[in-house]
């Protein structure tokens, strides 16, 4: 190390420090990484993945598919293929979009490996180091890597029940012209918030496309989770209404699994035909195996049927969650998803997520801390909750486990401060400040 504490050549674990371009500075580890690694330990209850519950995935059904594809098209599976994805699932993905309110033609979609991929895809093209990226505040975090891998600023809006606030939309929007800063698009996920469980309502989609479309602002829709509602269908996808101005992005990682890596662009024709020629710059071509034996599955399983199955047992474990919460933690706030995979939670203004996860892993729980979802160092006093994995017996014990470790907190509190004890979150509508129990 030198004086400024930086690393010389020869004298750090990395020989290539000095070489890296400076958007890798961008690509961070999450500080609470390693801790996940011991939280993947059977005996912790992991409330802080996102991962879907495959199990619920009968084997055969994609067997079947598999089988099928190497029979009949083997050779064109194991071959490279179009740089746009396979003609015939691109027809089948309008079928799935229509679900969700979404009239398109096939030409203008664009198969991407997973979702994440084509978050990457639409950043290369828009974001110059400086540029804004409006999203939530919080906000899909690897999302957020990206574009800060790309040097842009991140823009959170707050949120509030109803998901994001045009008001607020518009304050920020007019601050950072202002300001003088080049807004290149808002990052949204309007249905099943991840982390924050939300829905934006239908009135606010309207609203939004209209403030994006009066300050020519492209609107990145970002929609895993939309077909996974409990009671009722989130409101159609803002790009059922809007062409033009919308990059709408879809996956099969929910709805399906997440270790085909297929997800898909749907974007207006000339941001499509870049699209193109990026993935092929990437990828050459996504793979070809796992587009044709999801193209399979849709033309031969019930894949509206096994999305069904999926949504009962999701609408399952939030029930036990948010049952658990009312019984062991019933003072503090959080929100009641109607689908997707997470609640988020606040905690007593004095108590910080951070901080306080390595006890939780010792409690043998884990969560992930609300500060991962922000680009500014926020949610101290948030945590997100993925009831999507564990069972709901097992999520109970989590909950359990969290009180005790939160009970702990307060009291060592108390012990050094003499302050008082847990008490409720103040009422607030935004997610920056605490949230009202929305349960
Ligand atoms: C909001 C959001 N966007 C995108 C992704 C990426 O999904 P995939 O690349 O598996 O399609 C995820 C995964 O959890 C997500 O939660």
């Amino acid at each position: 190390m030198n004086e400024q504490g930086s690393p010389q050549a020869g004298t750090n674990l990395d020989p290539w420090y000095h070489h890296y371009a400076e958007r890798a500075g961008g690509l961070r580890a999450s500080e609470v990484r390693a801790l996940f690694a011991v939280a993947s330990r059977p005996e912790v209850v992991s409330l802080a993945g996102g991962m879907p519950f495959v199990s619920a995935l009968p084997q055969e059904l994609v067997i079947n598919a598999m089988e099928r594809v190497m029979v009949e098209q083997g050779a064109v599976a194991l071959q490279y293929g179009s740089g746009q994805g396979v003609p015939a699932l691109r027809e089948q993905i309008l079928e799935v979009m229509a679900l969700e309110g979404i009239r398109a033609h096939a030409d203008d979609v664009v198969v991407t490996t997973g979702s994440q991929h084509a978050l990457e895809l639409v950043s290369k093209l828009f974001l110059d180091p400086g540029d804004v990226v409006i999203s939530e505040g919080p906000s899909y975090v690897t999302a957020m890597v990206i574009f800060k891998s790309y040097q842009a600023e991140i823009d959170h809006v707050p949120m509030d029940e109803n998901g994001l606030i045009p008001e607020a939309l518009r304050e920020h929007i007019a601050s950072l012209k202002a300001a003088g800063k080049r807004i290149k698009f808002l990052y949204t996920i309007p249905s099943f918030h991840n982390p924050a469980g939300v829905t934006l309502s239908w009135e606010r989609r309207l609203e939004i496309l209209q403030i994006a479309r009066e300050n020519d602002i492209l609107v990145l829709e970002d929609n895993p989770y939309g077909l996974l509602y409990f009671d009722q269908p989130a409101p159609d996808a803002m790009r059922s209404v809007e062409q033009d101005g919308v990059v709408y992005l879809g996956t099969f990682s929910k709805t399906l699994a997440p270790g085909f890596r297929v997800g898909w662009a749907l974007a207006p024709h000339a941001i499509r035909e870049k699209l193109v020629l990026a993935n092929e710059a990437a990828v050459l071509s996504p793979s070809s195996f796992s587009q044709l034996v999801i193209s399979e599955y849709l033309s031969s399983a019930d894949w509206k049927g096994q999305i069904n199955t999926f949504r009962g047992v999701y609408h399952e474990r939030k029930n036990a969650l948010l049952g658990a919460l009312d019984e062991y933690l019933p003072e503090l706030g959080w929100t009641n998803p109607n689908g997707g995979f997470y609640v988020w939670l606040t905690l007593p203004e004095r108590l910080d997520s951070k901080a306080m996860l390595p006890r939780a892993v010792t409690e043998l729980v884990a969560y992930t801390p609300g500060t991962a979802f922000f680009a500014d160092g926020d949610g101290h006093q948030n945590m997100r909750l993925s009831f999507c994995y564990p069972t709901p017996e097992n999520i109970r014990v989590g909950i359990r486990r969290l009180a005790t470790v939160i009970r702990a907190e307060l009291d060592l509190l108390d012990t050094f401060a003499g302050t008082g004890s847990l008490r409720a979150a103040p009422s607030g509508r935004q997610f920056g400040a605490p949230p009202p129990n929305l349960s």
